[in-house]
This record gives structure tokens, C-alpha cells and sequence, in this order.
């Protein structure tokens, strides 16, 4: 299959229609948006669903997120309870998904037989126009299951040419890790995935939030986090930063942060900066980049400094931590 490309240098330019199209012809598009970028097909064609499953290699049992364009349109997806319909209305658009109890139009494909449904309002504008045009969007990442997460179109076209219909490029993404996962069926709002809004920040929206741990020989309530994920092929460890000084100049990639490469490692001529520890967010951005260079590296293996667990660093270590599990 010939996977055409949409280049979007304008946000706010009206090019965007061919991909409306393709989804609306039950084809796959994928697009941008502030977190990573998503697989979409129209949750209305359960066909066009089920083959986003089979292009990624997903397993079935594991639900996937339904974009909307507004909030009118997230209500004809779930129930939005009354206590928390103003809170929505006031963190939407932006990088957080919220589980919900779905509504009959939502086919079992999207949310593997769940009675709730992940739902996201995303802030990115071609994403809100490609949903509000087309209609609601069901969109995992765009990488082949298993691989890191894309935040760019290189990322996505390496992964997906030649087995979608279509690839919008819209830069990179801004957050570069993907959405917090926020379940608010249950008595306390549970965050289910660390994300962009961190956990500090919900705890004052919310009050009281719950942050869910995975226990051995549990059922994950959210199905996607018990696979590994977001991982490099090579081998990736966690080390303490004045550890790292151990690497040096060794068969060994170092991915640190910009303050330890002037502090400690100078001399090393194998390191990646992955963002600067004074702006966090800029690590976020740069995370799933420097996994996805680890493998195309001529290191062996890599290392990766580890980092604080507050704010923004909390979600970036859970990431950092999936992708060096076991090692
Ligand atoms: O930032 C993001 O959320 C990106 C962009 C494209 O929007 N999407 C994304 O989708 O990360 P995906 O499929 O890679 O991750 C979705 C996660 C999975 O862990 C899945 O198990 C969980 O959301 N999930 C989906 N529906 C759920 C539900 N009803 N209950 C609990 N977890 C759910
Ligand atoms: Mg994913």
C-alpha cells in the first residue's frame, strides 16, 4: 500500500480534508498530537478498528483511546458525572485521557468488552479538526507495539509506511510522552499512567487521587500497562548519576541530562543529552528520541541516568523504568 503524506506547516490551514476522508472510507490516518502521535480510525467503522489492531501487532484485550474534538462530542461517547463534568470542561483540551462509563454507540472492539471507555480531548489543533470533521477518533500510538512511542513523523513513517493510508506531519510533539490516564469511575479518581499533568497537579483539581501500582498476578486496570513497552531492542539500565561517570568512553551509549554531561562527563565522547534537569519537560520531549537513537547507535547497549520522582519527573521515571525493565 502506498502510504500518503500530508505535510501540515500550519496548524490552522485547511489541507487536512483528504484525511477526513480517508477515515471516513474506513482507511487509518496517523496524526499528530501534543503527547505522541495516534493511529486513528473512526470509532463508527469497528472494521477500520480491528485493523489498527493487527497493523501495530496490539493484543486485543488492550482498550484504545477515543479522541473527540469537544466536549459535545465526548458526551456522545461516555457518561461525564455532574461533580466532575465543570473539572473536565476546565482541564480539556490537553494531555489527559479520562475513563468513563461508555456509552451503547462505542463498539466492544475499541474498549476490549470494558464497560468504560478512554476518552481525550486533545489540545493539538489538527487533532481536534481531524475529530470534529471526521467524527471521534479511536487512536492508540502510532508505533509498532513495543516500540517506544513516536513524537514525530520520521518515527511514524519508520514503523507504519507502506501499511496505513495515511500519515499527517505535523512537527514534533510537545509533551513527547503520552497522556496522563485518569479513571474516574471509581470512588476516588485513580491516575492509571503518570503523564504530562502530573500528579500534583491533579491532586489539586481533584482533592484526594489515588496513584494505581500494578501488583504481581493482578489484572492492570489499565490492560496496556502490563506489557512492555516503549522500549529500545538494545539492552537499557538505570544508573545513578554520579555513577555514571563509570561509562566513559566504554562500549556503552549514556544518555544523560545536559547539567551532568558538563559536571561529570566532560571528557566522554559517548554520551545523548536528553533534555536539561533545570527544564524537565524538555527530557520528556526528547525520551522516546533518544530510545528510538539507542538502537540505530553503534553502542551496544545503553545506560540512562536516573532522575528525580516529583512532578513531571515522576511520570518520565515510569517510563524510563518500563523501558529498562529487568535489567
Ligand atoms: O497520549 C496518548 O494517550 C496517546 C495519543 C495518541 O493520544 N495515545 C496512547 O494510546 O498512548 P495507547 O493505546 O498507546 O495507550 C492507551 C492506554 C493503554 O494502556 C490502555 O490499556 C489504556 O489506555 N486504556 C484504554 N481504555 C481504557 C479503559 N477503558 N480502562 C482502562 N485503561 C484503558
Ligand atoms: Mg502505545
Amino acid at each position: 500500500m502506498k502510504t500518503k503524506i500530508i505535510r501540515v506547516s500550519n496548524y490552522y490551514e485547511d489541507n487536512i480534508e483528504e484525511a477526513c476522508n480517508i477515515l471516513k472510507n474506513g482507511g487509518l490516518v496517523a496524526f499528530p498530537t501534543e503527547t505522541v502521535y495516534g493511529l486513528g480510525a473512526l470509532v463508527s467503522i469497528p472494521e477500520a478498528i480491528r485493523r489498527i489492531f493487527l497493523v501495530k501487532g496490539r493484543p486485543f484485550d488492550n482498550p484504545l483511546i477515543v479522541h473527540v474534538g469537544s466536549i459535545e462530542q465526548m458526551q456522545m461517547i461516555c457518561y461525564i458525572e455532574e461533580k466532575y463534568f465543570e473539572i473536565i470542561k476546565k482541564i480539556t483540551p490537553g494531555p489527559i485521557t479520562f475513563v468513563l462509563r461508555k456509552k451503547e454507540s462505542v463498539p466492544v472492539e475499541i474498549t476490549a468488552g470494558l464497560d468504560t471507555v478512554g476518552v481525550r480531548f486533545p489540545s493539538h489543533p489538527i487533532a481536534q479538526r481531524l475529530a470534529l470533521c471526521a467524527g471521534a477518533i479511536a487512536a492508540p500510538s502510532a508505533n509498532l507495539s513495543g516500540k517506544p512511542s513516536p513524537t514525530n513523523f520520521e518515527s511514524v513513517w519508520e514503523d507504519l509506511n507502506g501499511k496505513i493510508e495515511c500519515i499527517i506531519d505535523g512537527g514534533e510533539s510537545v509533551f513527547g510522552i503520552e497522556s496522563t490516564i485518569i479513571d474516574l469511575t471509581k470512588d476516588m479518581p485513580i491516575i492509571l499512567r503518570p503523564g504530562p499533568i502530573t500528579v500534583e497537579e491533579l491532586r489539586e483539581i481533584f482533592g484526594k487521587v489515588e496513584v494505581y501500582q500494578t501488583k504481581e498476578d493482578e489484572r492492570p486496570l489499565a490492560p496496556g500497562m502490563k506489557y512492555k513497552h516503549y522500549a529500545p531492542e538494545k539492552k537499557l539500565k538505570l544508573i545513578d548519576k554520579d555513577l555514571l561517570i563509570n561509562y566513559a568512553n566504554k562500549d556503552v551509549l549514556i544518555l544523560c541530562t545536559k547539567e551532568t554531561k558538563e559536571r561529570y562527563l566532560s571528557e566522554a565522547n559517548n554520551t545523548y543529552i536528553i533534555g536539561s534537569y533545570a527544564q524537565p519537560y524538555t527530557i520528556a520531549q526528547n525520551l522516546y528520541k533518544s530510545f528510538r537513537y539507542i538502537d540505530k547507535s553503534p553502542y551496544q547497549s545503553a545506560v540512562i541516568e536516573r532522575l528525580p520522582e516529583y512532578g513531571i519527573f515522576f511520570s518520565i521515571m515510569n517510563r524510563i523504568k518500563k523501558a529498562s525493565q529487568g535489567e
